[in-house]
């Protein structure tokens, strides 16, 4: 395939909305997507509404942008209505799901791996005080997880498997289906940090059936730091009872009730205090529009750009450290480029914008908003900048 700028790209009809991306070339979505202009706004909107209605404000507007954030993602990933709250981050979401369950010894394991995301690590770590028993499945060769060996570590002891559905470093893209029967089959629950998969991955929820799926805004949605989201298999709300908890959980947080907690019937009962307003304000339009485009288109140009980023890395002789197969792909390209650390550094300086990992070296992204041009144009750039660093 040669260079493509002339491929016919209906998702570039989006790209006037983020205007950001001109001038730079923007290939870091897997840490932190473009601003769309509408996030302007409505930090605008939300200053102007805080100054000029008040303490109005909360009935008037903000007690509604939760859950219209919330039901945009319940649209993207096919979740039910209800089912989705919000909170800070993915670690905050997950230290909620993880205050709901008990950690007894008959069933007190916790399967997760080797290459999830240090922060959910560290949470899985803290739980050894609470009597869970946690099981690292390790990487094999090239970082890869093997879906076989996470089957294989889950067991009727097994009370959680935690994974991720895209590693964060080498962009694998685990093959859950059969890893979740099993965890159903040993009556298992299983949470699903989807973090790198959803806004670039099609993910829907009724298909692969966790009974807790975390994500947040920053990256592949366009939202900037600040929301953090908790799907929660609606079958299993009223059983739980988060002891991570707030008046906003409540089932009337304004009768301003001394206790015992009474939990809200649906997807609030996973809130806690206060929510963040701001930052759910700033973070809908992004994620309005991956909603807008869907899953499927979004994986269908990730799939073709990503592809096209692999061809020119063995033109180049470039080595790459994440998987080739589109049934393992996710949404970035890792180059392990000589001094890549070096190289990130140098192009960023000159408005290429992608990062550096250890151990996987250049972590690049298309998007969305990306044209075919810019791909070759960046593979190019990367070409330069590793010979001036040799
Ligand atoms: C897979 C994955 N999980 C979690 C996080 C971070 O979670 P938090 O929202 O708690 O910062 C990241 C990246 O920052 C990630 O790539």
């Amino acid at each position: 395939m040669s260079s493509s700028p002339l491929v016919s790209d209906p998702l570039l009809a989006w790209r006037a909305r983020f205007p950001s991306v001109e001038g730079v070339l923007h290939f870091a979505s897997h840490t932190m997507g473009a601003m769309p202009a509408e996030a302007e706004a409505a930090l605008a909107e939300y200053a102007a509404t805080w100054s000029g209605r008040g303490i109005r404000a909360w009935p008037e507007r903000w007690m509604a942008v939760p859950a219209e954030v919330a039901s945009s993602l319940e649209q993207l990933v096919q979740a039910s209505p209800g089912s989705i709250s919000l909170h800070p981050n993915v670690t905050v979401a997950q230290a909620v799901a993880l205050s709901c369950l008990e950690f007894t010894p008959e069933r007190n394991r916790v399967v997760c791996t080797d290459e999830d995301f240090p922060s959910v690590l560290y949470l899985y770590e803290g739980l050894a005080r609470r009597g869970a028993e946690i099981v690292r499945v390790a990487a094999r060769a090239g970082r890869r997880i093997e879906e076989a060996d996470l089957v294989a570590a889950i067991d009727e002891r097994t009370a959680l498997v935690a994974l991720s559905h895209v590693l964060f470093r080498t962009a694998q893209l685990l093959g859950l289906d059969t890893v979740l029967a099993r965890a159903r089959a040993v009556g298992a629950l299983s949470m699903v940090d989807a973090y790198q998969s959803v806004g670039i991955v099609d993910v829907d929820v009724r298909a692969l059936d966790p009974d807790f799926l975390t994500g947040g805004s920053i990256k592949w949605l366009c939202g900037g730091p600040g929301t953090g989201y908790l799907f929660v298999a609606p079958r299993i709300h009223a059983r739980l009872h988060p002891a991570i908890t707030g008046w906003f959980a409540h089932e009337d947080p304004f009768a301003f009730d001394q206790g015992p907690q009474r939990l809200h019937a649906g997807e609030r009962r996973f809130w806690n205090g206060t929510p963040c307003i701001p930052a759910y304000c700033a973070s809908r339009p992004g994620i309005a529009i991956a909603t807008e485009i869907g899953g499927e288109a979004l994986r269908e140009k990730s799939l073709r750009l990503t592809g096209r980023i692999l061809e020119l890395a063995d033109e180049n002789g470039f080595t790459v450290g994440s998987p080739r197969e589109e049934s393992r792909r996710g949404g970035s390209v890792c180059l392990d480029v000589p001094n890549a650390e070096r190289v990130c550094a140098r192009l960023l300086a000159s408005d290429v914008l992608l990062d550096f990992r250890p151990g996987v070296g250049l972590r690049l992204a298309p998007h969305h908003y990306t044209r075919d041009d810019e791909v070759d144009e960046v593979m190019s750039r990367i070409r330069v900048a590793v010979d001036a660093e040799r």
